[in-house]
Order: C-alpha cells, then sequence, then structure tokens
C-alpha cells in the first residue's frame, strides 16, 4: 500500500489553526475552553467530518472521532494529542499529533485501506496545565488517575473551578463516566515535536519513544503584610514576594543537587499582589514544575523544597499554604508496541532513534489504559512553549507517514 501525504494540506491546516489564538499571531495561545480553545475544538472537529468520522466527546470535552473497522468487536487502535496551548506558545506543541492524525487518516482513506479494527483519534482536554494548575487532565480522567474528589477541587487563578469551566465547553454528562476500561484500545500511539534537541542534532528523522519522565507540579499561596514602601521601614517588613524569590532559589538549588542531570525544577507561575511599585507585596501565588526520569531523586528534590519553604517561611513569618497538585509515576512504554513502531520506520528508510521524553503528554495516562508509545519528530534547536517552535513540513511528514503506517498495520490485524 502506497500512502502518500498531502504536505501542503497539513501545512495550511496547521497555519489557519495558529490563527486560532488569544494573543497576536504567530504567538499561539489557547487556554482549556476559551473561546479560542472553543474554536478550534470546532475547526478540528469540522475537518474530522470533513474526512468522515465518528465523532463524539465525554464528560471532560474529551474528543473522539472514529474510522468504524470491518470488526466493530475488535479494541480499535487509537492515536491522539492535544490543540490546547499555554500562554506564548507555537503552532506545532499537540497540534502536529492531531491534524497530523487526521491526515494519516485521510491518507490511508485514499490509498484504499479498509481498517478490520476501528481506527480513533482522541482530541485530549487540557494538556496543558494552565487553567488549573495540573496537566493532562482530560487524559488522567480518561486513565482512572484522578479521583472525582480531586477533578471536583481543582479551581483556576479567579476560583472558578472544573464544572463551572464543563458548562462552558459545552461538557455533557457526570464526570465518573470519562474513565475507560482497561484494555478497551488495543494500541495508543502520539505523534509530537520532539521539544528536545536531540533529534535535529543527530540528524535523525524519528524518535520512538520508550519511557516519559515523571512530572509533579506544587502550588503555593504565600501571605506576608503589605503597606506603603516609602513610610514602612525595612526592619521587621514581611514581604511575600522576598520569600517567594528565595523559594524559587530554593527550587534551582533542589534540582541542581541531585546529582541527577534529569532533574530540573522551574516556578513557572509568580503572580504578586497587589502588584504596585510603591506597595509592599503582601500575597504571592507559586507554581513550581519539577520533574526526573527516576522518580526517586524528583522525590528527593521535591521534599527538598517542601522542607524548604517552610524554613522560608517561618523564618519570614509568612503564612503559607502549599498543595501537591500532582506527583505521577512515569510511564514506560510498551516494548512490543515500541519495536513495531521502530521497524515500521526503518522500513520507510528512515533513521530512526529510540528515547526518553522529558516533556509529559497524555501517553502519560494512555498508558494505563492499553499499550502505548510515541513518534517524536525533530524540531528547531529543540525549541517548544516558545512562539519560535518549528518543525519542517517534510519533517512532519515523515512523522505522518511512521504514524499512518503503524495504525494501519495494528488496524489490520
Ligand atoms: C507538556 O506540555 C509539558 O509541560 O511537558
Ligand atoms: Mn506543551
Ligand atoms: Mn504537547
Amino acid at each position: 500500500m502506497k500512502i502518500s501525504v498531502n504536505k501542503t494540506r497539513l501545512q495550511k491546516e496547521i497555519d489557519d489553526l495558529a490563527l486560532i489564538t488569544e494573543a497576536v499571531p504567530p504567538v499561539v495561545t489557547r487556554v482549556l475552553f476559551s473561546e479560542s480553545d472553543l474554536r478550534g475544538r470546532a475547526f478540528v472537529k469540522n475537518l474530522c467530518r470533513e474526512a468522515g468520522l465518528v465523532l463524539r466527546e465525554d464528560a471532560v470535552g474529551n474528543i473522539f472521532a472514529r474510522w468504524p473497522g470491518a470488526d466493530k468487536k475488535l479494541p480499535a487502535v487509537v492515536t491522539g494529542s492535544h490543540i490546547d496551548a499555554i500562554p506564548n506558545a507555537g503552532k506545532y506543541d499537540g497540534v502536529v499529533g492531531v491534524l497530523g492524525a487526521i491526515e494519516a487518516i485521510r491518507a490511508l482513506q485514499a490509498a484504499g485501506f479498509i481498517p478490520k479494527r476501528s481506527l480513533e483519534l482522541i482530541i485530549f482536554t487540557s494538556e496543558e496545565p494552565t487553567r488549573f494548575g495540573i496537566g493532562c487532565l482530560g487524559s488522567r480522567l480518561l486513565g482512572g488517575v484522578l479521583s472525582l474528589e480531586r477533578a471536583a477541587a481543582l479551581r483556576d487563578r479567579d476560583g472558578k473551578d472544573l464544572q463551572f469551566w464543563r458548562a462552558q465547553g459545552g461538557c455533557q454528562g457526570a464526570l465518573d463516566s470519562v474513565k475507560l476500561p482497561k484494555d478497551c484500545y488495543a494500541a495508543f500511539v502520539e505523534l509530537h515535536i520532539e521539544q528536545g534537541p536531540i533529534l535535529e542534532a543527530e540528524n535523525i528523522d524519528i524518535g520512538v519513544v520508550e519511557k516519559i519522565a515523571a512530572p509533579s507540579t506544587l502550588r503555593l499561596e504565600l501571605t506576608g503584610v503589605g503597606g506603603h514602601a516609602g513610610a514602612t521601614l525595612m526592619l521587621g517588613r514581611r514581604d511575600a514576594l522576598l520569600a517567594g524569590a528565595e523559594i524559587a532559589l530554593a527550587v534551582e538549588k533542589a534540582a541542581t543537587t541531585t546529582g541527577s542531570p534529569d532533574t530540573v525544577g522551574t516556578t513557572g507561575v509568580f503572580r504578586v499582589e497587589p502588584g504596585a511599585v510603591n506597595s509592599v507585596p503582601c500575597r504571592v501565588w507559586l507554581e513550581i514544575d519539577l520533574r526526573d526520569t527516576l522518580v526517586k531523586t524528583r522525590d528527593a528534590a521535591l521534599g527538598q523544597i517542601e522542607t524548604a519553604v517552610k524554613e522560608i517561611c517561618t523564618r519570614r513569618k509568612i503564612e503559607f499554604t502549599m498543595e501537591r497538585l500532582n506527583v505521577d509515576s512515569p510511564a514506560i512504554c510498551d516494548a512490543q508496541l515500541v519495536a513495531t513502531t521502530e521497524a515500521v520506520a526503518k522500513k520507510l528508510n528512515f533513521s530512526v532513534k529510540r528515547m526518553i521524553s522529558r516533556a509529559y503528554h497524555d501517553s502519560l495516562f494512555m498508558a494505563q489504559v492499553c499499550p502505548t508509545t510515541m513518534v517524536f519528530i525533530p524540531c528547531l534547536k529543540g525549541y517548544s512553549h516558545r512562539p519560535d517552535e518549528f518543525s519542517s513540513p517534510s519533517q512532519i511528514e515523515k512523522g505522518v507517514r511512521v504514524l499512518a503506517a503503524v495504525l494501519a498495520k495494528i488496524a489490520a490485524s
């Protein structure tokens, strides 16, 4: 079967979706169930309909687009990714795995392929943590990794909960219907840009993911005492920002002293109240992202940060709340699926490397449901989560060809 990918059409769709943004193009920002996220979802659903796929949505807004197979009783083979985008993002993260999957399906249809198993695309809700501080909301619920109590307790920075945002997103049904039964799918394969520099530096076409690093997130609220910046003398100040600044440095220290080069720590959210130049900061909110390929070193660093928070806040007489939003395990990808994907890519004459994903993905949680792996393509200098993120049409085309061939191989058996 000759699979021919229309890379010009796919690039046009990537470019068009990038224009649906809360920011000024080329910056892409699409936060969960914002107006632009809803328009982006409508754009993608329309492409799915045009490709003849059967659509359904679950109670948290995960979108399922199915190409029914000849044998409806067999578990489907699934692909998918996300289209939500963090503030100041580029146009490829997640999108390549969604629009690329639609192109893979169209290419298989055009090649006359008749799937025995159904072939399904999932567009996951809120892979990015921007709204609630926790990433992979949709796939966590699909994988049964997030309890309904924890989901109900999620709040955004304005105190709005998931129930509110589900209503904004037009989600129907109860959250307890989202969890998928184990082994309801034959396999899950996600196409994604690498978001790291290795494939480009080594001039390799395709990465096949064997393991996904273990992420964790802390959310802190620090309360000090505000006042007039001129009239409040330095002695005895209880400045919440200064405590936060010390904590951010403690995160850096914890992440750089585990002995593992794979530990990474980032204080990516730091909001200050009242945010006036002539007022002592009375309250700050921090969100801290800490990851490692090994749980042991990640957890050691996490404990070190929590101890530092207590010490800093006590010394500075700052009240604090600290919450572990998520502390996840790494995902080990399915060895057989990894081998199949690698063999398929080699058969297409692409250079291939097995690799670890340092970024997290919905695959981290789909691995709880069924055999899972990921197909990575190179991206410029490893840039991601920034507007100059870039993969070329021919790099994307190779990824789509591998995805299509793997999906076809599994759907045919
Ligand atoms: C996903 O976007 C991540 O932060 O790894
Ligand atoms: Mn991302
Ligand atoms: Mn992504």
